[in-house]
């Protein structure tokens, strides 16, 4: 008998360390699965994240713009431009009153045939384009200065630029615009918007779905429960009065 409980042990023991050994092959296999899977979640966010990105319209900006602060920001450009009337030219065109002149339009600077094939004057909209990356505005142009990526220092800027000789009026803001200018303002807005909506509407479908299960569980335990309350009262009947 005791021979036969030792085996019994011995291959409970065996069968034990099986378990062990499956167990840590299992958890590795497992453990490789989730860092696969771990991969998706971060590829959706960054699809997010750029789809998200919308530009607020410069007209918009310029409204709230500084001009002070975009005499600061030309610290920047002063490497390259003068901006004081009748100033020399350095390495970039004297830049007084160049709003609402036009493109490559200062007498005497050997301007790149990039920026001159541009034409027409320089506008609001163009300064903004042309601050934000003057190699994309105007690909080979001989202005090496990689952009201002904040839009509240190039609206800045172009204000302290406008008043430096040119003084246009600043295009109205689109808020309290015409119709065009209004379509722009939503199409920002459901662009912004448009990130979050799917994921709300996600939202709710979840919330939904949960609550159809919840209400389909209190369903189910609420029928033999109405049976409760006719003994209860009875009870209060018998008991209380
Ligand atoms: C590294 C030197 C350099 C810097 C820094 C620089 N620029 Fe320029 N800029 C140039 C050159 C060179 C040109 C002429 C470009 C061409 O001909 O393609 C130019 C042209 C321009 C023009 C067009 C002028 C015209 O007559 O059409 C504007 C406007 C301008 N720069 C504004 C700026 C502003 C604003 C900044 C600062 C945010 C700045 N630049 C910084 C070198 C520079």
């Amino acid at each position: 008998m005791d021979d036969r409980t030792n085996t019994i042990a011995g291959w409970v023991l065996a069968a034990c360390g099986a378990a062990l050994g499956l167990s840590i092959v299992g958890g590795m296999i497992f453990h490789s699965g989730e860092v696969e899977k771990s991969g998706y979640p971060i590829e959706a966010a960054e699809e997010e994240g750029g789809g998200g990105a919308a530009e607020v319209p410069i007209a918009t900006l310029l409204a709230s713009a500084d001009a002070a602060k975009g005499a600061d920001v030309f610290k920047k450009c002063a490497a390259c431009h003068t901006i004081n009337q009748g100033g020399a030219a350095g390495i970039g065109p004297n830049l007084y009153a160049t709003m609402g002149k036009p493109v490559a339009g200062h007498a005497g600077f050997a301007y790149s045939d990039a920026l001159k094939k541009v034409g027409g004057n320089w506008d609001f909209e163009k300064m903004n384009a042309w601050l934000t990356s003057p190699r994309k505005f105007a690909p080979g142009t001989k202005m090496t200065f990689a952009g201002l990526s904040n839009p509240q220092d190039r609206a800045n800027i172009i204000v302290y630029l406008n008043q430096q000789g040119s003084n246009l009026p600043l295009p109205a803001a689109p808020a309290p615009g015409a119709e065009p200018a209004t379509d722009g303002g939503n199409t920002v807005q459901g662009g912004g918007g448009g990130g979050a909506a799917p994921d709300a509407a996600n939202a709710v479908d979840a919330v939904e779905k949960d609550v159809r299960g919840q209400t389909g569980d209190i369903a189910n335990t609420a029928t033999p429960a109405s049976g409760a309350p006719s003994v209860d009262p009875a009870a209060q009947k018998q008991t209380g009065r």
